[in-house]
């Protein structure tokens, strides 16, 4: 088994050549990804404006690797059909953003995709911690989300730890994911606190190498679980 079988990879588009999705994520397939992670902003919640069903279904024709959809958009059960009908494997919402998260939950589990929910750096766990054994995926955000090749904010690293204590103690299935500044020289540290989804834009989709080597560098930074 490799050292990081266990780790998953998966390479945020938003770093990529918006001009060659489907080029750009099939050499993230073929060299390895687990996921291909879906950055989709609104301009409300976050000060950036992105993606809709429309790219994602567009990358559903075109590959089978799950489709991680990370929405940052205020109302998200306004576009929860809408992302499952386009081809989405998991749905992310940000905790920040629910009015009624249990609602928005169980709203992306009967549309038959699998659930996540996201914590801004400054959220705590028990904003989520009721929810824990309804969702798929906890995502912790290592940046406040809007942006990519942002630095990593060190000072999540505890929270991730308590989430992998707290995620094992309660035995529970919950993949857990980090998301910003994962790069070779971070990676280790949140790997080591428990994360096993890494989401990385900028450190794959960049001008200094091709995918297939950023991922290879990447992947061999992870530790030995
Ligand atoms: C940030 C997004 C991230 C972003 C990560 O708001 O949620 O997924 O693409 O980019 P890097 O890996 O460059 O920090
Ligand atoms: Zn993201």
């Amino acid at each position: 088994m490799p050292k990081d079988a266990r780790v998953k990879l998966s390479p945020s588009i938003l770093s990529a050549d918006a001009a060659a999705f489907g080029e750009q994520v099939g050499q993230a397939v073929a060299a390895g990804a687990d996921y291909i992670h879906v950055d989709v902003m609104d301009g409300h919640y976050v000060p950036n404006l992105t993606f809709g069903p429309m790219l994602v279904n567009a990358l559903r024709a075109k590959t089978d690797i799950p489709l991680d959809v990370h929405l940052m958009i205020e109302s998200p059960g306004d576009f929860i059909d809408a992302f499952a009908k386009a081809g989405a494997s998991i749905l992310t919402v940000h905790v920040e953003a629910c009015t009624h998260l249990h609602r928005v939950i169980h709203q992306i589990k009967e549309a038959g995709v699998r659930a996540g929910v996201a914590l801004n750096p400054g959220t705590p766990i028990s904003a989520i911690e009721a929810m824990l054994p309804d969702v798929d995926l906890v995502l912790a955000m290592t940046v406040n989300p809007g942006f990519p090749a942002q630095s990593f904010i060190p000072s999540v690293v505890p929270k991730v730890r308590k989430l992998r204590a707290l995620l094992d103690e309660l035995d529970l299935e919950a993949e857990l994911e980090v998301d910003g500044g994962i790069n070779t020289s971070t990676v280790a540290q949140v790997v080591d606190a428990g994360a096993r989804v890494l989401v990385a834009g900028s450190a794959i989709y960049n001008d200094r190498e091709s995918v297939a080597d950023a991922m290879a560098r990447l992947r061999s930074s992870i530790p030995s679980l």
